[in-house]
Formats: C-alpha cells, structure tokens, sequence
C-alpha cells in the first residue's frame, strides 16, 4: 500500500516529513497529508502529488518538533481531500496515518455511529481513529492501551502512526501486514513505511514486526505487542544506498512487482473470501448481483494484459458459472458497431482504470443501457466512476510499464466473481464452491513456491536471450496465458513472440518451427493433458526447442522438451495464476541480458489515455 512519515525530536518536523513523503513517491499515490504538533496540532491533507501539498501550506504554520506524513493510495473513498491522510478523531484527542486495509471497517463504523459518532470521511481509517477514541474516553485509559485495545477489535492490515494531543510529547506506532520501520537518531526517531526517508538521517534501525506496538518519546522507544508483552527492540544496521531502498533491493520495479504477488493476491482476496473459507463477498457488487445472475452474456472488455485477463475470465465464466463471455479488445469495440443489449453486463477490465479505448467502450456500452462493471486497481480512477459497480484489484502501485502484479490480482479477481455466480446460479455444488475458494487461496503460497526457480529461469533466459521470434502455445485456460507471455517478451526485450491456442499450431504457425524458434508450452496436468503432449511432439519432430511449463515431478514431458520449469499442482480453474509466473520472470532476465529498459519499455506508456 502506501507511504508513512513520522518525526519526533528536537529538529523542525515538516521538512523531514516532505523529503520523507518525496522519496516514497515512487509508491505511486493519490493525495497527500501532513500533521505538525505543537501547541496545537495543525493537519494540512491535499489530493494530487505532494509538490500540491507544499504548494497549499506554502504560507501556513507548520512548526513542530512532532509530525507524521502520508501518502495515500486509496482503498476506501474517493481520492480527495476529504479521504487524504492524516485523520483526526471526531472529539480531536487522535490524529492518525495509516497504510492497509481495516477489512471490518464498516461493522466497527456502524457500532461507533450507534454511540454518537460521525464521520467526515468514506476511509477505513477514520473508523479507526474514532475507535481508538472511543476506548480512550469511555475508559479513561492512556493512549497506548486505547490503541492496543483498538487493535484487538480491528481485521485486516495496517501501518499506524498515532498522536494523542492529551500526551503530545509521543507517537505510537503499529503494525500487522504494513511494513514499518524505525530509525533511531540522538534524542530523536523516524518512522516510516520503508527505509527510504530514514537512511539519509541514521543507519540505525528497528523493523517492527506483526502485532508490534512502540510508544515513542523523544529520548525512549518502548517496545511491546498488542497484547502487551513487553519487547526487546532488535535494532539492525542500513547497508543499502537510497536507489535500491526505493526498489526494496530489487534491480528493477518490474522484478519487485513479480515478487510482490503472493502479497498483492492475498490483498486482493482479503476481507472478500471469509476467513474460515466459507464464502466470497464481493462488496462492490452487492447492489447488482441480482442482474448479474441473471446475466444472459457477459461482454469483457480491455486492452493489451486486462485484455488477457478478460480472455481467462471467458474460460473462467463459461465453464463454472456457465454464462456466455465475449471478449473484446475495447479499441475494435468502441468502433465496430457492437450488438449490445440491456440485459448485458459489461465488465471492463484496467490496471490504470484511465485507458482511453476502454472508456470509450463503456460510453457506449452505459448508452445501450447495459450494466457496465469495472475491474480497476487505482481507486478514485476514471473507470471506477464511469462505472454502475465493481470490484478493485489491491495489487497497490504497479510501477513497471509491463504489468505483472496487476494482472494476477485481475484474474483473482474473476475467479472469485466466477466462483460466486457459479454457487448463486447452481451451475457449482456447494462443496464445489468450498472447494475453488480452497484452492485459490493456496495460490499465494504456491507463487512463492514458483518464485523459488527463479535462478533456474534465468539460466534458461540466458539460453533463449537472442532469439528472434518466439511462440507461446497452451489450451484452454493456459491460452490466454500464452498470449500473456508473449506479450511480456515482446514488450520489454523487443523480441517478436506471438501466442497461440495450441492446437491452432498445425493450421500454419507450425510452417514457423525449426532449430532456431524457441516454443513455450504450457503443459500442466489438466484434461487436455495428453493433446499437449502430442502438439509439444510434433514441434520436436521438427527440431523445434521446447520449454515446457509443467506440473511439478511431470517426468513424461521432462523426456521430451528440452527444458521443463515446474509449477505446484493446483486445480486447473486457478493454474493459470501459477503457470504465467516463468513467463513473466523469463521475459525479464531476457530483457535485462539484452540491456532493455525493463521499467520504461521503448515506445511504451504505463497508461495509454490516449487513442
Ligand atoms: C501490459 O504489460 C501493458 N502495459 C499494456 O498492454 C496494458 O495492459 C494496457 O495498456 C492496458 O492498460 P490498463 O490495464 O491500465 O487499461
Ligand atoms: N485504507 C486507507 C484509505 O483508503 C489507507 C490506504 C493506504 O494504504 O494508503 O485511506
């Protein structure tokens, strides 16, 4: 998620705050705060980057030796400057940060208002700091405790720093799934949500862990748990520079993004599917879900990767929910004329939620009076509100031009909506449906499992490096995949590569195979198991060089390829998360042995909000 700053010492706080919030920009963000301390406690909070921030507090008072800093990247509420961090509580005893997810945010949000509280913002958060309030007022307890205790209530993730204005001289920091760190100065500390901001003040520094809470004063840290066993602080020593911080120690953001996905899709399906897995609750959908049953065709519409994500949607609706898909590419859609009815739902699919192609191919749907849904990452994006509902990806900022996270927390996303509808249409049995939201849960682990290969993938990169032409080729689900892999190599090592059905291989592309073109197949166990194996032959009769993705201890296709890349067994509706793994890795090391600029492709933008 996004950036925390915090400062408590004898030095001014805003500047250290502004730098700070500036070096976590490369988080990616959509509005910005700051809260300076004093005699009085003095909140400045702005949409839009933080040079609009400075802009907007050029000639107001932010003195104070105390302060925290925030940029957001919102989950809950339109970004603007309502939303923006920090939040105060309503009687105005806390001011808070915060990066995550307050999943129970709207049950905690509805007892608060049953005791007289209202809010000012849409935010997770506020709830959050009303609570805290509200334990530390009708308990007549000290900050510290009406935290912890605050905490015990909350589900989800969360970086926290807090300021009690009746304890002023102390920031409290928190932590569970929301990096935090904490740089220790002379009689002064820095908290932030990495490294970046502290490392050009100390190398000192203590990492909480989950369920960690420090109380802060200027001269001592205190370190405990939320259940209030007392800590060790475990203070390490910084030996990064501040250009690999910004990546996390990661070459490229692309190769963080790829590592970020067991996170980014547990994000994604957090406080959706309930925590013993008995259900999915798509929150964004409810008001609609009656349509959406009902749904006589789905159209999914999108460009380039969201395009590949709407294509394993098809297959993903089609076979468990047993709607009609069609899948287009938003740019032919908006221009060819299409047959759109009423009882359509079009579902519009973008990482930016800006893409011109694919809010032309809305407008038209919403004048035929179809129901339009988006799929988006960034909250508070044009498609979001061009849209009836939806449901946003949580992959948090994708960076990299080439996008990697973004579309596995897509198809995470259409999964859960394809498993729902299955059970809400009957076309699944309920153990089923238990069943798939098991199994897609396992997903996370398994990525890590996969990411394990990657210095095999590069060996194999270093192999296929000055190739000219490539071909991906897989079957059913793995289809789309293909298509998603030969994209990644294309756009980032400039390497011709297409994608293909598999099958499709005999009706031309076959004309292509010699000793010189790499073919990546993806052959894991599935029901067209043995029809790979049959295309993956009939490639090596003709000296084609297989690199075949297989279901780990696979040893049939091992006899045949020329290389295989494992992959965990998993069920096939949910294998596709998995087996585009290499194929984003393999294009990478690619690119980067052939001195590509991995993040900023040739020719390329993050956001094509033109046509
Ligand atoms: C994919 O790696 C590319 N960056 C590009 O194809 C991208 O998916 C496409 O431009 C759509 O962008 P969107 O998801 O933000 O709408
Ligand atoms: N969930 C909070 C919000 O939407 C924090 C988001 C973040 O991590 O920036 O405001």
């Amino acid at each position: 998620m996004c950036g925390i700053v915090g400062y408590i010492g004898k030095q001014q706080a805003f500047p250290i705050i502004i730098s700070g919030l500036k070096r976590l920009e490369y988080r990616g963000y959509d509005s910005s705060g700051v809260v300076t301390i004093d005699e009085n406690l003095k909140v400045y909070k702005k949409k839009g980057k933080v040079s609009d921030l400075l802009e907007f507090v050029k000639d107001k008072d932010t003195k104070g030796t105390i302060g925290m800093g925030h940029t957001r990247w919102a989950t809950h509420g339109e970004p603007n400057n309502v939303n923006a961090h920090p939040h105060t509580s309503q009687n105005g005893h806390f001011v808070i940060v915060h990066n995550g997810i307050i999943e129970n945010y709207a049950r905690l949000k509805k007892r608060l208002e049953a005791r007289g509280y209202s809010f000012k913002s849409e935010t997770d958060t506020e709830v959050l700091a009303n609570l805290i309030e509200y334990i530390y007022l009708k308990g007549k307890i000290s900050a510290e405790i009406a935290v912890r205790l605050a905490l015990t209530k909350v589900i989800g993730a969360y970086g926290l720093v807090i300021n009690c204005i009746n304890e002023p001289d102390q920031l409290i920091a928190a932590r569970k799934g929301s990096p935090l760190v904490i740089g220790i100065g002379e009689d002064e500390y820095f908290i932030a949500s990495d490294a970046t901001p502290i490392i050009e003040h100390t190398n000192s520094v203590i990492y909480l862990n989950n369920d960690n809470i420090a109380v802060i004063k200027r001269d001592q840290l205190t370190l405990k748990t939320i259940d209030d066993d007392k800590l060790i602080p475990k203070v390490q020593k910084l030996n990064l520079g501040i250009g690999e911080i910004e990546k996390n120690g990661y070459d490229h953001f692309m190769l963080k993004e790829i590592f970020e996905q067991p996170r980014s899709i547990m994000d994604t399906f957090r406080g959706r599917i309930a925590a013993d897995l008995s259900e999915i609750r798509l929150g964004g959908l409810l008001d609609i879900m009656p349509k959406l049953i009902k749904a006589k065709r789905i159209i999914i519409i999108g460009c380039g990767t969201s395009w590949h994500a709407g294509l394993v949607g098809e297959y993903l609706f089609e076979d468990i929910s047993r709607i009609p898909v069609e899948v287009e590419y938003a740019s032919e859609f908006r221009y060819r004329n299409p047959v759109i009815y009423e009882d359509d739902v079009v579902i519009a699919i973008s990482q930016s939620g800006e893409t011109a192609d694919t809010l032309a191919a809305i407008s038209l749907a919403k004048e035929a009076k179809a129901l339009v849904l988006g799929i988006c990452n960034v909250v508070g994006s044009s498609i979001p509100r061009e849209t009836d509902a939806g449901v946003y990806t949580h992959a948090g900022p994708e960076i990299g031009v080439a996008s990697t996270k973004a579309f596995t927390a897509q198809v995470t996303v259409l999964t859960m909506m394809a498993i729902l509808l299955g059970k809400e249409r009957g076309t699944i049995t309920n153990e089923e449906y238990l069943n798939l939201i098991k199994e897609l849960t396992y997903i996370p682990e398994k990525i890590k499992t996969t990411l394990k290969h990657d210095d095999y993938y590069k060996h194999i990169a270093s192999l296929y490096k000055n190739a000219t032409n490539a071909l991906y080729l897989g079957r059913g689900y793995f289809f789309p995949v293909a298509l998603e892999g030969a994209l990644k190599l294309k756009e980032i090592s400039y390497i011709h590569a297409e994608g293909y059905p598999a099958a499709e291989m005999k009706h031309g592309p076959i004309a292509l195979i010699d000793e010189n073109m790499p073919v990546f197949v993806i052959a894991t166990k599935d029901k067209s198991y043995d029809k790979i194996v049959s295309n993956i032959q009939e490639i090596k009769a003709r000296n084609g060089k297989v690199i075949a993705i297989v279901t780990e201890g696979d040893t049939n296709i091992k006899s045949m390829a020329n290389h295989v890349l494992e992959v965990p067994n998993a069920h096939p509706v949910v294998t596709a998360l998995l087996t585009v793994i290499p194929f984003q890795l393999l294009s990478y090391h690619i690119a980067v042995m052939r001195n590509c600029n991995v993040d900023q492709p040739r020719n390329l933008a993050k956001s094509v909000t033109v046509e």
